[in-house]
Protein backbone atom coordinates (compact mmCIF):
# COMPACT_ATOMS: atom_id res chain seq x y z
CA UNK A 1 0.00 0.00 0.00
CA UNK A 2 1.48 3.68 -0.71
CA UNK A 3 2.97 4.71 2.06
CA UNK A 4 1.71 8.41 1.28
CA UNK A 5 -1.89 7.07 1.26
CA UNK A 6 -1.80 5.76 4.71
CA UNK A 7 -0.50 8.99 5.75
CA UNK A 8 -3.50 10.88 4.16
CA UNK A 9 -5.65 8.71 5.84
CA UNK A 10 -3.84 8.75 9.57
CA UNK A 11 -4.16 12.64 8.61
CA UNK A 12 -7.54 11.98 8.28
CA UNK A 13 -8.35 9.96 11.57
CA UNK A 14 -6.36 12.55 13.40
CA UNK A 15 -7.98 15.57 12.10
CA UNK A 16 -11.40 13.97 13.56
CA UNK A 17 -12.47 13.57 9.61
CA UNK A 18 -12.58 17.10 9.03
CA UNK A 19 -9.95 17.19 6.22
CA UNK A 20 -6.64 15.41 5.60
CA UNK A 21 -3.12 16.31 4.13
CA UNK A 22 -0.93 15.63 1.29
CA UNK A 23 2.66 15.98 1.56
CA UNK A 24 3.34 17.27 -2.03
CA UNK A 25 7.27 18.63 -2.62
CA UNK A 26 7.78 21.69 0.27
CA UNK A 27 3.51 21.66 0.30
CA UNK A 28 1.47 20.34 2.50
CA UNK A 29 -1.99 20.52 0.73
CA UNK A 30 -4.88 20.20 3.29
CA UNK A 31 -8.36 19.48 1.95
CA UNK A 32 -11.73 19.39 4.17
CA UNK A 33 -14.51 17.08 3.20
CA UNK A 34 -17.67 17.72 2.63
CA UNK A 35 -20.50 14.72 2.59
CA UNK A 36 -21.98 15.50 -1.01
CA UNK A 37 -18.45 15.65 -2.52
CA UNK A 38 -17.51 11.79 -0.90
CA UNK A 39 -21.18 10.56 -2.08
CA UNK A 40 -19.96 11.74 -5.36
CA UNK A 41 -17.05 9.80 -5.33
CA UNK A 42 -18.85 6.91 -3.74
CA UNK A 43 -21.63 7.00 -6.45
CA UNK A 44 -19.68 8.12 -9.39
CA UNK A 45 -16.70 6.27 -8.92
CA UNK A 46 -18.34 2.84 -7.87
CA UNK A 47 -16.14 0.47 -9.83
CA UNK A 48 -14.03 1.72 -6.59
CA UNK A 49 -16.18 0.98 -3.69
CA UNK A 50 -14.55 -2.50 -3.18
CA UNK A 51 -10.86 -1.13 -2.99
CA UNK A 52 -11.83 1.32 -0.53
CA UNK A 53 -13.75 -1.61 1.76
CA UNK A 54 -10.69 -3.32 1.58
CA UNK A 55 -8.17 -0.60 2.31
CA UNK A 56 -10.27 -0.13 4.99
CA UNK A 57 -10.24 -3.03 6.21
CA UNK A 58 -6.07 -3.61 5.66
CA UNK A 59 -5.93 -0.76 8.01
CA UNK A 60 -8.04 -1.23 10.26
CA UNK A 61 -8.83 2.53 10.13
CA UNK A 62 -12.50 3.93 12.23
CA UNK A 63 -12.50 6.82 8.90
CA UNK A 64 -16.19 6.54 7.09
CA UNK A 65 -15.72 4.17 4.23
CA UNK A 66 -17.26 7.24 1.52
CA UNK A 67 -13.84 9.24 2.79
CA UNK A 68 -11.11 6.89 2.26
CA UNK A 69 -13.19 6.19 -1.14
CA UNK A 70 -12.13 10.13 -1.76
CA UNK A 71 -8.68 10.03 -0.17
CA UNK A 72 -8.01 6.67 -2.33
CA UNK A 73 -9.73 8.65 -6.11
CA UNK A 74 -7.27 11.88 -4.73
CA UNK A 75 -4.33 9.04 -5.22
CA UNK A 76 -5.35 7.41 -7.75
CA UNK A 77 -6.42 9.99 -10.49
CA UNK A 78 -5.12 13.53 -9.42
CA UNK A 79 -1.82 12.40 -7.83
CA UNK A 80 -0.83 11.21 -11.41
CA UNK A 81 -2.79 13.81 -12.80
CA UNK A 82 -0.78 16.25 -11.13
CA UNK A 83 2.71 14.89 -11.94
CA UNK A 84 2.04 14.44 -15.72
CA UNK A 85 0.89 17.70 -15.83
CA UNK A 86 3.46 19.97 -13.39
CA UNK A 87 5.59 20.58 -16.54
CA UNK A 88 3.26 21.82 -18.64
CA UNK A 89 1.32 24.34 -16.59
CA UNK A 90 3.41 27.86 -16.77
CA UNK A 91 4.43 29.16 -13.75
CA UNK A 92 2.62 32.71 -14.68
CA UNK A 93 -0.69 30.70 -15.06
CA UNK A 94 -3.20 33.12 -14.20
CA UNK A 95 -6.48 32.31 -15.15
CA UNK A 96 -7.76 28.25 -15.59
CA UNK A 97 -11.08 26.82 -16.89
CA UNK A 98 -11.55 22.81 -16.03
CA UNK A 99 -14.53 21.46 -17.90
CA UNK A 100 -15.97 18.59 -16.60
CA UNK A 101 -14.09 18.76 -13.35
CA UNK A 102 -15.85 16.26 -11.26
CA UNK A 103 -15.72 17.59 -7.80
CA UNK A 104 -12.36 19.87 -8.52
CA UNK A 105 -10.33 18.17 -6.43
CA UNK A 106 -7.16 18.62 -9.28
CA UNK A 107 -8.18 22.32 -8.85
CA UNK A 108 -8.23 22.45 -5.09
CA UNK A 109 -5.17 21.04 -5.06
CA UNK A 110 -3.34 23.29 -7.51
CA UNK A 111 -4.86 26.26 -5.51
CA UNK A 112 -3.08 25.68 -2.71
CA UNK A 113 0.47 24.90 -4.83
CA UNK A 114 0.26 27.97 -6.96
CA UNK A 115 2.41 30.90 -5.06
CA UNK A 116 0.74 33.97 -7.13
CA UNK A 117 -3.57 34.23 -7.14
CA UNK A 118 -4.88 31.88 -10.04
CA UNK A 119 -8.59 32.13 -10.74
CA UNK A 120 -10.48 29.10 -11.84
CA UNK A 121 -14.14 28.12 -13.82
CA UNK A 122 -14.99 24.88 -13.43
CA UNK A 123 -17.58 23.35 -15.55
CA UNK A 124 -19.99 20.82 -14.10
CA UNK A 125 -23.43 19.57 -15.29
CA UNK A 126 -26.45 19.92 -12.65
CA UNK A 127 -27.97 16.71 -12.79
CA UNK A 128 -26.32 13.14 -13.90
CA UNK A 129 -28.18 10.23 -14.26
CA UNK A 130 -26.13 8.03 -15.98
CA UNK A 131 -22.21 7.38 -15.69
CA UNK A 132 -19.43 6.65 -18.72
CA UNK A 133 -16.75 5.20 -16.74
CA UNK A 134 -13.45 4.26 -17.92
CA UNK A 135 -14.09 4.72 -21.39
CA UNK A 136 -16.86 6.58 -23.24
CA UNK A 137 -18.17 3.00 -24.34
CA UNK A 138 -21.89 2.58 -24.43
CA UNK A 139 -21.64 -0.31 -23.62
CA UNK A 140 -19.99 0.59 -20.09
CA UNK A 141 -22.30 3.47 -19.55
CA UNK A 142 -24.35 2.81 -16.26
CA UNK A 143 -28.01 4.19 -15.41
CA UNK A 144 -28.08 5.45 -12.01
CA UNK A 145 -30.00 2.99 -9.47
CA UNK A 146 -33.35 5.41 -8.84
CA UNK A 147 -32.47 6.09 -5.06
CA UNK A 148 -29.04 7.67 -6.06
CA UNK A 149 -28.97 11.16 -7.27
CA UNK A 150 -25.59 12.37 -8.49
CA UNK A 151 -25.54 16.39 -8.19
CA UNK A 152 -21.98 17.48 -9.54
CA UNK A 153 -22.67 21.22 -9.41
CA UNK A 154 -24.30 21.46 -6.07
CA UNK A 155 -20.85 19.38 -5.24
CA UNK A 156 -18.41 21.24 -6.10
CA UNK A 157 -20.45 24.65 -4.49
CA UNK A 158 -20.55 22.49 -1.03
CA UNK A 159 -16.74 21.66 -1.24
CA UNK A 160 -15.19 25.12 -2.03
CA UNK A 161 -17.34 26.45 0.77
CA UNK A 162 -16.00 24.82 3.16
CA UNK A 163 -12.57 24.43 1.82
CA UNK A 164 -12.64 28.77 1.43
CA UNK A 165 -11.93 28.49 -2.10
CA UNK A 166 -13.02 31.70 -3.41
CA UNK A 167 -10.88 31.86 -6.40
CA UNK A 168 -13.02 28.76 -7.76
CA UNK A 169 -16.18 29.70 -9.23
CA UNK A 170 -18.61 27.32 -10.40
CA UNK A 171 -20.03 26.95 -13.80
CA UNK A 172 -23.54 25.46 -14.62
CA UNK A 173 -23.17 24.00 -17.86
CA UNK A 174 -26.55 25.15 -19.26
CA UNK A 175 -25.31 28.63 -18.55
CA UNK A 176 -21.96 28.63 -20.53
CA UNK A 177 -23.35 31.23 -22.82
CA UNK A 178 -23.35 33.96 -19.99
CA UNK A 179 -19.26 33.09 -19.90
CA UNK A 180 -18.13 33.52 -23.47
CA UNK A 181 -16.09 37.14 -22.50
CA UNK A 182 -14.18 35.34 -20.20
CA UNK A 183 -10.46 34.78 -21.39
CA UNK A 184 -8.17 31.38 -20.23
CA UNK A 185 -4.17 30.87 -20.37
CA UNK A 186 -5.15 27.14 -19.44
CA UNK A 187 -7.87 25.23 -20.42
CA UNK A 188 -8.36 21.87 -18.44
CA UNK A 189 -10.48 18.91 -18.83
CA UNK A 190 -9.75 15.01 -17.49
CA UNK A 191 -11.44 12.50 -18.92
CA UNK A 192 -14.60 15.01 -19.82
CA UNK A 193 -14.39 16.89 -23.00
CA UNK A 194 -13.67 14.76 -26.11
CA UNK A 195 -13.38 12.01 -23.80
CA UNK A 196 -17.33 11.25 -22.65
CA UNK A 197 -18.69 13.73 -24.92
CA UNK A 198 -18.23 15.08 -28.49
CA UNK A 199 -15.75 18.29 -28.41
CA UNK A 200 -18.29 20.10 -30.41
CA UNK A 201 -20.05 21.08 -27.00
CA UNK A 202 -17.50 23.60 -25.92
CA UNK A 203 -15.88 24.51 -29.38
CA UNK A 204 -17.36 27.74 -29.80
CA UNK A 205 -16.94 28.47 -25.81
CA UNK A 206 -13.31 27.22 -25.92
CA UNK A 207 -12.49 29.87 -29.19
CA UNK A 208 -14.01 32.64 -27.40
CA UNK A 209 -12.38 31.85 -24.46
CA UNK A 210 -8.14 30.28 -24.72
CA UNK A 211 -5.99 33.33 -24.68
CA UNK A 212 -3.80 33.69 -27.76
CA UNK A 213 -1.30 32.11 -25.75
CA UNK A 214 -3.43 29.57 -24.15
CA UNK A 215 -2.96 25.97 -23.82
CA UNK A 216 -5.67 23.02 -24.10
CA UNK A 217 -5.07 20.08 -22.43
CA UNK A 218 -7.42 16.97 -22.43
CA UNK A 219 -7.79 13.59 -22.62
CA UNK A 220 -9.86 12.28 -25.90
CA UNK A 221 -11.12 9.10 -27.06
CA UNK A 222 -10.15 6.33 -29.00
CA UNK A 223 -13.61 5.17 -29.99
CA UNK A 224 -14.77 7.81 -32.00
CA UNK A 225 -13.15 10.74 -34.27
CA UNK A 226 -12.21 12.78 -31.52
CA UNK A 227 -8.06 13.19 -31.91
CA UNK A 228 -8.76 14.14 -35.69
CA UNK A 229 -11.29 17.26 -34.71
CA UNK A 230 -8.86 18.34 -32.23
CA UNK A 231 -6.33 17.82 -34.72
CA UNK A 232 -8.28 20.30 -37.02
CA UNK A 233 -9.19 22.97 -33.95
CA UNK A 234 -5.41 23.74 -33.24
CA UNK A 235 -1.86 24.18 -34.94
CA UNK A 236 -0.20 22.38 -32.48
CA UNK A 237 -1.16 18.97 -31.46
CA UNK A 238 1.30 16.97 -28.93
CA UNK A 239 0.62 13.58 -27.47
CA UNK A 240 1.74 14.06 -23.65
CA UNK A 241 0.85 10.62 -21.78
CA UNK A 242 -1.57 7.77 -22.93
CA UNK A 243 -2.72 4.85 -20.44
CA UNK A 244 -5.10 2.13 -21.75
CA UNK A 245 -8.04 4.34 -23.46
CA UNK A 246 -6.59 7.33 -22.51
CA UNK A 247 -5.01 9.60 -24.35
CA UNK A 248 -3.87 12.82 -23.09
CA UNK A 249 -3.39 15.54 -25.88
CA UNK A 250 -1.90 19.59 -25.79
CA UNK A 251 -3.40 21.87 -27.75
CA UNK A 252 -1.87 25.52 -28.83
CA UNK A 253 -2.66 27.71 -31.45
CA UNK A 254 -6.27 27.59 -32.08
CA UNK A 255 -6.93 27.51 -36.54
C1 LIG B 1 -14.87 10.84 -15.57
S1 LIG B 1 -15.44 12.29 -14.74
C2 LIG B 1 -13.98 13.21 -14.59
C3 LIG B 1 -13.98 14.12 -13.41
C4 LIG B 1 -12.65 14.82 -13.17
N1 LIG B 1 -12.31 15.68 -14.30
C5 LIG B 1 -11.57 13.78 -12.99
O1 LIG B 1 -10.77 13.61 -13.91
O2 LIG B 1 -11.51 13.14 -11.94
C6 LIG B 1 -16.33 13.13 -16.01
C7 LIG B 1 -17.03 14.38 -15.53
O3 LIG B 1 -17.63 15.02 -16.65
C8 LIG B 1 -18.86 15.57 -16.22
N2 LIG B 1 -19.72 15.80 -17.38
C9 LIG B 1 -20.52 14.94 -18.03
N3 LIG B 1 -21.17 15.56 -19.03
C10 LIG B 1 -20.76 16.86 -19.02
C11 LIG B 1 -21.07 18.01 -19.80
N4 LIG B 1 -21.92 17.96 -20.80
N5 LIG B 1 -20.47 19.18 -19.47
C12 LIG B 1 -19.58 19.26 -18.44
N6 LIG B 1 -19.26 18.21 -17.67
C13 LIG B 1 -19.83 17.02 -17.96
C14 LIG B 1 -19.41 14.52 -15.25
O4 LIG B 1 -20.39 15.07 -14.39
C15 LIG B 1 -18.16 14.09 -14.54
O5 LIG B 1 -17.93 14.83 -13.37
Amino acid sequence: MNPEFKESVKSAENSNEEFFTVNFGANKIKIFFEEDSCNWVWNYKYIYQKDALELKSQLDSSLKTNKIALINYFYTFIIPDISNLNSHIAPNTKSILDIGAGIGLFDLFLTQVFEHQVSFDLIEVDNLDEIEHVTNNPEETKNLDNNIQIKPVDALKKLMLINKASNINIIESKSIDQYMDRKYDLILSFRSWGYLYDLNLYEKFVRNTLNPNGLVITDLSIFDDSIDKFSKLFKEVTLINEAGNNKRFIGKNLK
